[in-house]
């Protein structure tokens, strides 16, 4: 039986987002204080990690006071602090966790550690604002992370437990997005801009498909491969532009004529065709599994890049496929946020998980299992 009217606190600063929140039995956003650095950041096109440290250092302490503040909620109602300690920037990292270590002691508060990837798949079951998210699934589920520093296709078990299935050989697909958008020279962060470029795209009026001008990604990979690659993408825009630019004014290549939303409608078809054929081999390896309800037929998706309405659109038809629906969370939960944090703190905290005073910041994730090895996650009830 769930603790009922348990309140925690959750503090994110993995990377370039300062966010605090208070949630009330893992799902009630009671506040939620995000400050974005991405105006910081954009001249560089990138992230900086010196900044994102320096500045998370400059806001946290507002936040927590604003955050509790907002949900009129005072340090003796809070359970417990939930704080991201890994994967990230381990500068940002350690800002949020020596706030929340220190507020753990001066107020005698739990502390607990938490998995930056497994708070993103909390997301979708999150209540803030008009957004009711469903309540968290009680099996075990099967989940696509697409972030700014991730690509992975994980088996969640609970908070502490991820396995992982495949993951990126190189760039994380938001990553690829902002390089791409770097080279060209479209600003920060990439991911919606290219978006937005892709969405006034008119390739498609009298072409196909087909005739795309960025190749297929891992083209040849065998049907066992769950592994995703980024890179080669970018280089192959670098010699589309580069080929395109060579052409003269009218930009015609191979008889066709073409404009940076074209491009930006390229390679967000090719990124999204790779998740989907991932997805879709995970699904159909595992299907009897699905189907005997070892795993929840909810195919989860979280981060950054889930915010992106053709890539939602298109993978909701692949899991449908499967007979599954994507559970996804609005665009304002996609991104770095202290909510998802508090949420995998509840779960943690109820099963009387707390961290050590000198829990350590790391910045890789950890796996319960990695690809080619998740047996366990697969037979277990
Ligand atoms: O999850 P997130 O806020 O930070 C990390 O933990 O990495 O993700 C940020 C990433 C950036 O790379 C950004 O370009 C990408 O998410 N992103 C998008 C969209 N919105 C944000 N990518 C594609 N389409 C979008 N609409």
């Amino acid at each position: 039986m769930p603790i009922k009217n348990v309140i925690g606190l959750g503090i994110e600063t993995s990377c370039d987002d300062t966010s605090v929140s208070i949630v009330k039995n893992g799902r009630d956003v009671l506040s939620l204080k995000t400050f974005s650095q991405v105006k910081l950041h954009s001249t560089f096109q990138g992230v900086v990690p010196e900044i994102a440290s320096r500045n998370h250092l400059l806001k946290i302490n507002g936040l927590i006071e604003d955050a509790l503040g907002q949900s009129n909620t005072s340090w003796k109602d809070l359970s417990y602090l939930a704080v991201t300690n890994k994967p990230g920037l381990i500068g940002s990292l350690i800002v949020g966790l020596q706030t929340a270590k220190a507020i753990s002691l001066a107020r005698d508060i739990d502390l607990i550690g938490i998995n930056h990837l497994a708070a993103h798949i909390h997301a979708p079951f999150l209540r803030y604002d008009r957004w009711q998210g469903p309540p968290f699934p009680t099996k075990k589920f099967l989940a696509l992370l697409i972030s700014g520093g991730s690509t992975a296709l994980i088996g969640y078990e609970s908070p502490d437990s991820l396995h992982l299935f495949g993951s990126t050989r190189d760039d994380a697909a938001g990553e690829s997005f902002d390089k791409i958008a770097k080279l060209l020279n479209l600003g920060y962060p990439g991911g919606p801009i290219i978006e937005s470029l892709a969405a006034r795209s008119s390739f498609l009026k009298g072409r196909s498909l087909k005739e795309v001008p960025l190749p297929p990604i891992l083209r040849d990979s065998p049907k066992s491969d769950l592994s995703f690659s980024f890179s080669g993408i970018k280089t192959a825009v670098y010699y589309l532009m580069k080929s395109i630019g060579d052409i003269s004014k009218n930009k015609k290549k191979n008889g066709m004529l073409f404009d940076k939303t074209d491009i930006a409608f390229s390679l967000q078809f090719r990124i999204t065709e790779l998740l989907q054929r991932n997805i879709s081999r995970l699904l159909e390896k595992y299907r009897s599994y699905i189907k005997s309800d070892i795993i929840s037929d909810n195919f989860v998706l979280g981060g950054g890049v889930a915010a992106n309405k053709y890539i939602r659109e298109n993978l909701q038809k692949t899991v449908e496929k499967f007979g599954m629906s994507l559970m996804a969370p609005p665009g304002i939960l996609c991104t770095d946020n202290g909510a998802m944090v508090a949420s995998c703190g509840y779960y943690l905290w109820e099963k009387g998980n707390k961290s050590e005073i000198n829990l350590e910041a790391y910045s890789r994730p950890e796996w319960a299992s990695l690809p080619g090895k998740n047996q366990n996650f697969l037979m277990k009830a």
